[in-house]
């Protein structure tokens, strides 16, 4: 007889959801983290107070090698299913913008509500314990080595999560099984991170370290509109977050300061109605007042509006509303949210999360070459996948 029906590794968000709704199904569940503390990046997230899905997730808010993998999962377990799930323990949420829900007080609500679920569904949970290794015997039995001893199962699921925040338990165990277990990998890299830049550009956002703006930023035929913020190290923000999971080395980026207006119809219809206003005055109220100084002298602004030719219009409106420029990298894992890559959808079913070519082996969560976008659409994959294997281990 094995020890437990299910062990899983990784007590995060994926690996919670697995948990209990294996343990509920009458499965003896074991859920172990190698840190001390589980859930951490529920608590850190949204600020505290946990952005836990989104009211609009869908297969096109996930990127992935396969985009259509994600699908049956987020269709098992909705956002509503885990709306509902939040309702029941009676915690407060509101939506802040575009579909995001967070919850009023606090992140620790969720992972309260898990620990909870968990726990009602009798899931033994050992937190500090490492993993070695996983092997699978010739009757398809596995057995999980760990500093707390060797122990077998029936299912493995492994939970572990990408790169992203080493500092708070981050590892690179999922892929090192799946390397083990002869499992693709898509190359993990960082996603929903901050764009650094080299020389004037950074030199450029320095200076204006701290002004936000709202703003559309594309990357080839993606784009996302929402804040923008210059720091002492490049561009962040919403709308940069959402198109550094898009945006690849070498490529360049576009930005449109000013997604609401023409700035080229704009000053030639000033040029004729307002000629004798200095032209710095003319872009003056458009922008934060930092800003437009910053590109009026890089542009060499100065005379009147009436004076300024189709040409120097034509390069102002580019600045404003087509901003070509090129990122020397991104901050990494040590900020990012996400890691984009991970085991290669192929080797999985998308119906239950097993590894196709070992029964009894499962990856969830953001170990999986599923990512979500900004607000609430990675921890839904998280429950989302959690429950699938939950339901199948
Ligand atoms: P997760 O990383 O949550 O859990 C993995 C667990 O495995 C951890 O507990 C870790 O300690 C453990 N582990 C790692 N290696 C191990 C090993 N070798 N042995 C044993 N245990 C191991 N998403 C969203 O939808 N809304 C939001 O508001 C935010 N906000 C946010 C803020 C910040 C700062 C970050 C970094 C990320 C977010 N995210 C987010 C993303 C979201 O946190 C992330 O996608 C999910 O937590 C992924 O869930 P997983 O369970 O897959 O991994």
């Amino acid at each position: 007889m094995v020890d437990y029906d299910v062990i899983i590794i990784g007590a995060g968000a994926a690996g919670m959801m697995c948990a209990a709704t294996a343990g509920q199904r009458g499965r003896r569940v074991w859920l172990i983290d190698h840190a001390k503390k589980i859930g951490e990046k529920i608590r850190i997230s949204g600020g505290g107070r946990c952005n836990f899905t989104n009211i609009y997730a869908a297969p096109d808010a996930y990127l992935s090698k396969n985009p259509h993998f994600c699908k049956s999962a987020l269709k098992q377990y909705t956002q509503y299913d885990f709306i509902d799930l939040v309702k029941s323990y009676g915690i407060a949420y509101h939506e802040k913008k575009l579909g995001q829900l967070f919850c009023d007080d606090s992140a620790q609500q969720i992972i309260d509500m898990l620990l909870e679920e968990c726990k009602k569904a009798d899931v033994a949970l050992n937190t500090g314990v490492t993993v070695d290794t996983i092997h699978k015997q010739e009757d398809g039995v596995y057995y999980v080595i760990t500093g707390a001893g060797e122990y077998t199962a029936s299912s493995v699921v492994v939970a572990t999560g990408g790169l992203s925040i080493p500092k708070i338990g981050a590892t690179k165990f999922a892929y090192m099984i799946a390397e083990e277990f002869g499992l693709r990998i898509i190359p993990p890299r960082a996603g929903l991170v901050p764009l650094t830049f080299q020389n004037e550009l950074l030199e450029f956002c320095k200076e204006l370290s701290g002004i936000s703006v709202d703003a559309n930023v594309r990357c080839g035929k993606t784009s996302f509109r929402e804040g923008l913020l210059f720091t002492h190290r490049g561009l962040s923000g919403p709308s940069i977050l959402q198109i550094s999971s898009y945006w690849k080395e070498g490529e360049d980026i576009s930005i449109n300061l000013l997604p609401d207006l023409d700035v080229d119809t704009y000053l030639k219809d000033q040029r004729n109605h307002n000629p004798k206003m200095d032209v710095k005055n003319t872009i003056a109220d458009l922008l934060p007042v930092r800003l437009t100084q910053k590109i009026c002298e890089e542009l060499q602004l100065s005379g009147k509006t009436g004076e300024i030719s189709d040409k120097i219009i034509s390069r102002i409106a580019m600045r404003l509303n087509d901003w070509r420029i090129k990122p020397s990298g991104t901050e990494g894992y040590r900020t990012a949210e996400v890691t984009l890559g991970g085991v290669d959808t192929d080797e999985l079913s998308s119906k239950t999360m097993e590894v196709k070519k070992h029964p009894g082996l499962f990856f969830i969560g953001e170990a999986v070459d599923v990512t979500g976008h900004l607000g609430g659409y990675n921890f839904q994959w998280a429950w989302s996948s959690g429950v699938v294997a939950g339901r199948n281990a």
